[in-house]
């Protein structure tokens, strides 16, 4: 075969599918046996994920701090509590272990996202929605009406917060889903609120000494706060080079707790390189989000990361978002303003945000950094 006719089929293999194929997502290209990445996913070049050249490099992992959770409620809490200063000022990123979630709880969830994923696309279907505030959206790539490059993944988000509010909302298959995400999502958000206790402490918003009405007062919004959770599947793509399964972005809201799965993908942006995660087993990988950073006025860094996907597995992980409440404002707390640290940040709350994202691509910082002041 000649080059030219050989670079024209190649062509056509990669155009061939339909835009409606790609709104099926990323599994329904895999289970049709896809051999080549289609035009739709592959990212210009300065974007693409360099791995030929990466895993010549032996040193791309990174690993994250540690934050004993059982520590933190002893004895050693004000060393624990300046591993975790640093590990939010450095990294944006920690994990947790001794978390105190039973090791069931964690493998039922993600075994139930992994089952929802497997079902026939008619049922996953229904739950397909491009209404950003839909409680329950199943969907392909980022924002798979704007996005000009779809990414690798396919996704289900549940709102859970009130739990009874939502919980006949959810997918109704797999039978055990609703009561699983029920018993997870209350379990991730009681460690979010002692996370955020900790956080907060740390940065001298929270202590002990404070009598329980002004102890009550600080925590309070965030025990009302909305928590969402995005299950992740990634299938294995046929040329993982060419793609992402998520772009460089931040989480938009306080902080994320992320169940990995025992297959790598997630890089964090750490001293200007990507460098991959390499969880510790049925530990949480906590990160910053933009909420976290506003609110500490810069103290706390909410950190770029993004997804690879690889040829062979499948990895499907589930996070969980915790914010505020939806209609809250979200600014610089005052305590932490002086005239030696001026406020950073314009006011944001979670609609702007919508906006936001509904009417362009989420471009790397580009929301965060529109709410920085000049
Ligand atoms: C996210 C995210 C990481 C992963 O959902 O915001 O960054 O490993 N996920 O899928
Ligand atoms: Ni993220």
């Amino acid at each position: 075969m000649s080059p030219a006719i050989s670079l024209q089929s190649e062509k056509k293999m990669r155009d061939s599918q339909s835009e409606n194929q790609y709104q099926k997502g990323v599994r329904h290209l895999h289970e049709n046996g896809i051999k080549k990445v289609p035009n739709k996913y592959i990212f210009p070049i300065p974007d693409r994920p360099n791995m030929r050249k990466e895993s010549h490099i032996q040193e791309t992992n990174i690993k994250l701090p540690v934050i004993d959770f059982a520590e933190l409620q002893g004895p050693n809490r004000s060393q624990v509590l300046k591993s975790l200063t640093n590990a939010c000022e450095r990294y944006g990123f920690f994990q947790v272990v001794n978390h105190g979630i039973p090791t069931d709880s964690i493998s039922s969830m993600t075994d139930v996202c992994k089952r929802f994923f497997e079902l026939p696309f008619e049922e996953r279907h229904k739950y397909m929605s491009t209404d950003m505030k839909a409680p329950v959206r199943y969907g392909t790539s980022f924002n798979q009406n704007k996005d000009g490059n779809y990414c690798w993944r396919d996704f289900l988000k549940l709102v859970c917060h009130p739990v009874p509010d939502v919980f006949s909302l959810w997918p109704s298959s797999p039978e055990d889903l609703r009561d699983q995400a029920a018993a997870y999502s209350t379990q991730t958000r009681n460690l979010f609120l002692m996370l955020m206790r900790a956080i907060l402490e740390s940065l001298g918003l929270w202590n002990a000494e404070m009598n329980i009405a002004e102890q009550n007062e600080v925590l309070q919004e965030f025990q009302e706060g909305s928590q969402m959770m995005v299950a992740n599947c990634y299938p294995p793509c046929p040329e993982p080079e060419l793609t992402l399964g998520m772009p460089p972005h931040s989480d938009y809201g306080f902080l994320t707790l992320l169940l990995q799965d025992e297959v790598k993908g997630l890089q964090i942006q750490f001293e200007e390189k990507w460098l991959t995660v390499d969880p510790i087993p049925n530990a949480f990988v906590v990160n910053i989000g933009n909420h976290l950073e506003i609110f500490s006025n810069g103290k706390y860094r909410s950190v770029l990361h993004r997804v690879l996907v690889n040829q062979e597995k499948t990895r499907v992980i589930v996070a969980s978002l915790h914010s505020l409440p939806f209609e809250r404002v979200i600014q610089p707390s005052p305590k932490l303003i002086n005239k030696n640290n001026p406020r950073r940040y314009k006011d944001t709350d979670f609609a702007t945000f919508l906006e936001y994202v509904s009417s362009c691509e989420p471009k790397k910082k580009a929301f965060l950094e529109s709410r920085k002041l000049d």
